[in-house]
């Protein structure tokens, strides 16, 4: 058997197939390949004579290595050249980060879009601290340590003993402290309840709150400026009415909500078939808040209202249910 001459054949036939053909993956498969040529060089040693089989191991082991020398260079170089014509490509780079910029998140949005309403009617705007003590938790929004409705807000504590804010209500008593009538502010920003979570609760949510005090504040001010909002918020001429509720820190208290004709069965869940949406807890700002907060409650009145921004888009959007917005769904996000 003349196996230099089946060697040789190797060589020169795969370095014709390298100079033809840019698919190197499979010329290296078809040489260097479990079935391919030099496995079946090595598995001809069979039939080798005896005395040549060592010679034969070893020229068939050079040629495995030139083999595998060639198809380097050649991996190598058609590397080089496909990163050569890519940096020849003129690119858009505007494209490119459009693509990969993604947006904003829906909650994101939606307090921007908020305070965009609020400053417009004249209102600051002001953040929440994530961690408040007791005290502005409760205490200054009219619920001393004895109050039975402290214990209806499902409080995570820290080791410290503060609180990751059960609502944005955290704010009013600094905002009170820290500026002088008239006030107008909003405040957004994420709270926390100890709570189980489903379609309708979630552990980390958003809130915000609204807080007007000044002399002569009635309560239908307070009506016509969550109208006011609720219509820019809807885009619609929104019909609202408020029920009473109660909160130890407003009096008299209410439940603020929106007429909604929508039938889509997330609306239906909400709504309970009653055509009205409860939004979010308002009243007028409770004499003890207004004290707490330096100010003289038989000279100035005021109203506060706060409620959920997930709500608001739930509604907005008949989402059906409130966990997808901590969720980092991308197919859900990316919608908005
Ligand atoms: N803080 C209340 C809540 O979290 C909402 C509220 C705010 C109610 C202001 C009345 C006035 O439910």
């Amino acid at each position: 058997m003349n196996y230099q001459t089946d060697i040789d054949d190797i060589l020169s036939s795969l370095k014709t197939s390298l100079e033809g053909s840019s698919d190197i993956a499979s010329i290296k498969l078809e040489y260097l390949g479990r079935k391919g040529k030099i496995n079946s060089l090595m598995s001809k040693i069979k039939e080798v004579p005896e005395k040549e089989r060592k010679s034969y191991g070893e020229k068939v082991n050079e040629t495995k290595l030139k083999v595998e020398e060639l198809i380097t260079k050649a991996e190598e170089s058609g590397n080089k050249k496909k990163i050569e014509e890519e940096n020849n490509t003129w690119s858009d780079v505007s494209v490119v980060i459009r693509k990969e910029m993604g947006s904003l998140h829906p909650i994101t949005q939606t307090k921007w879009l908020i305070e965009d309403i609020f400053q417009r009617m004249g209102f600051q705007v002001e953040y929440p601290f994530e961690i408040d003590s007791t005290d502005n938790n409760f205490t200054f929004v009219n619920m001393p340590p004895s109050h039975p409705a402290r214990s209806s807000w499902d409080t995570f504590f820290t080791d410290a003993g503060d609180v990751p804010i059960v609502h944005t209500s955290s704010m009013q008593n600094r905002i009170l402290k820290n500026n002088k009538p008239p006030i107008y502010a909003v405040v957004p920003g994420r709270c926390f309840r100890n709570e189980s979570t489903d379609s309708r609760h979630e552990h980390t949510f958003t809130q915000f709150e609204g807080i007007v005090v000044d002399k002569g504040i009635r309560f239908t001010d307070m009506i016509g400026v969550l109208k006011t909002f609720f219509s820019e918020y809807f885009e619609r001429d929104v019909e609202v009415m408020v029920t009473p509720d109660m909160f130890p820190f407003v009096e008299p208290g209410g439940m603020i909500q929106v007429r909604w004709e929508g039938q889509s069965e997330a609306i239906k869940k909400i709504t309970k078939g009653t055509g009205w949406l409860e939004i979010m807890g308002c009243g007028m700002i409770h004499p003890n808040v207004l004290s707490m907060g330096n100010i003289d409650p038989d000279v100035y009145s005021g109203f506060a209202f706060g409620g959920g921004i997930e709500r608001l888009l739930l509604i907005k959007y008949g989402i059906e249910d409130i966990r997808l917005f901590e969720k980092g769904d991308l197919k859900f996000l990316r919608q908005f």
